[in-house]
């Protein structure tokens, strides 16, 4: 299917592979925040007239689609929140800083973003707790049996990716939580790469935390989503407090709002959800399964047309998904870069927050190249023809 004429930018001719940074957003979801700032600019749960009472309904109705879409049991277990980062933040300050102790141990890996590996390791210096790195196997994806290895009485928390933004593996995570909770053991994952890429589905898998990004799914930047179980949620300690998170407020005594308003002090991203609702709208009717189906295969045409140059030195070509690293030889990745750039193609190149990886890869950066659904085999023929260029290092210095 072409799906092009369904985003305005791609009229400039533009190839665009770093969907793994952001998506494009599609013309309907751009109409439909424009909408809010036209039609009903009003700020949502405060107002008793028409237009306020338009925004809420808006507002609320992307928290149905998000629950439908993710599976969740109710519609309380989705928070809204600025983005993936925040999220993951909420759940390790807000809940694991409450709930562990000095001496309980996290898992993680070093395969996962600094969102994740950042505040885990405050956590260590804060707590007293213990992050762990569950070994990789040799091609950098997860390994269940290391996983197993690394279990003891004390560990708490296992926190991953479930696809990730580097190698681009996606982990079973449904076998993951089993495991995990045969040995209480809480599993927070990240489904940054994940969520606009597979059927991403918290009740099936059993997770407890689940932070994703709209931005990385079609929406806009500036909205995300906390999922957790009502239970584990209800227990979070709100890391910011003000209007409509509170019902009654006294100098002595505060009375906090039930979920999921408890945890969403201050006006919210209003337009940011709304447009986020029409791209689940969207993406439903495209369809997951296409979309995982599409790129899967995308990025096996981009392997085999790339197999064919011998400059090419790509780290993760066997592993499904969307995302491929690589290097030209003795080129430096951001010079590749630039040298695409010059031919109107957006690929990202450095550690990708990501430094511990790249000590194990053995190199400090590499060029990434991540797929999506209106990405073509066209446009991969375009940069493979302009990849296969001797001179790609004096081109992108201008010499
Ligand atoms: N986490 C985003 C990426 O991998 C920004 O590019």
């Amino acid at each position: 299917m072409d799906y092009k004429k369904d985003f305005k930018f791609l009229e400039k001719n533009i190839v665009y592979f770093d969907n793994g940074a952001t998506t494009l957003k599609p013309n309907r979801v751009i109409e439909k925040m424009d909408s809010y700032y036209y039609d009903y600019p009003s700020n949502a749960h405060r107002g008793d007239y028409n237009i306020s009472m338009i925004a809420s309904t808006e507002f609320e109705k992307t928290r149905d689609l998000v629950k439908e879409f993710i599976n969740a049991k109710n519609r309380e277990e989705i928070i809204f929140t600025s983005g993936s980062t925040e999220s993951i933040n909420m759940a390790i300050y807000g809940y694991f800083m409450n709930n562990l102790k000095s001496g309980d141990e996290v898992l993680i890996t070093k395969s996962e973003h600094a969102s994740i590996v950042i505040p885990w390791f405050d956590l260590e210096n804060k707590l007293g707790i213990k992050v762990k790195y569950i070994d990789l196997n040799k091609d950098y994806t997860f390994s269940i049996d290391n996983f197993k290895k690394m279990i003891n009485s004390n560990t708490k928390v296992i926190s991953i990716a479930e696809i990730t933004n580097v190698i681009g593996d996606k982990r079973d995570i449904k076998e993951i939580t089993k495991i995990a909770h045969e040995n209480n053991i809480k599993v927070l994952v990240d489904a940054s790469q994940s969520i606009g890429h597979i059927k991403v589905d918290v009740t099936d898998t059993d997770i407890d935390f689940l932070a994703f990004s709209a931005h990385k799914m079609l929406g806009p930047t500036g909205v995300g989503v906390l999922y957790g179980k009502e239970e584990l949620l209800k227990e979070i300690s709100f890391i910011k407090g003000g209007g409509t998170s509170i019902s009654f407020d006294s100098p002595k005594k505060i009375v906090y709002k039930d979920l999921p308003y408890k945890l969403e002090a201050g006006t919210q991203n209003i337009a940011g959800v709304i447009g986020f609702g029409e791209a689940i709208k969207y993406l439903n009717e495209i369809g997951m399964d296409y979309i995982e189906k599409y790129t899967n295969e995308l990025k096996e045409y981009l392997v085999s047309k790339l197999e064919d140059n011998e400059n090419i030195i790509m780290y993760n070509p066997r592993v499904e998904g969307s995302i491929l690293i690589f290097n030209v030889k003795d080129v430096f990745a951001q010079d590749t870069a630039i040298y695409l750039n010059n031919h109107d193609i957006c690929v990202r190149a450095g550690d990708h927050c990501d430094k511990k990886l790249y000590d194990e890869l053995g190199v400090k950066n590499t060029v990434r190249i991540s797929l999506y659904f209106y990405n073509t085999k066209e446009e991969i023929d375009k940069l493979v023809k302009v990849l296969n260029n001797n001179n790609i290092l004096e081109e992108s210095l201008g010499i």
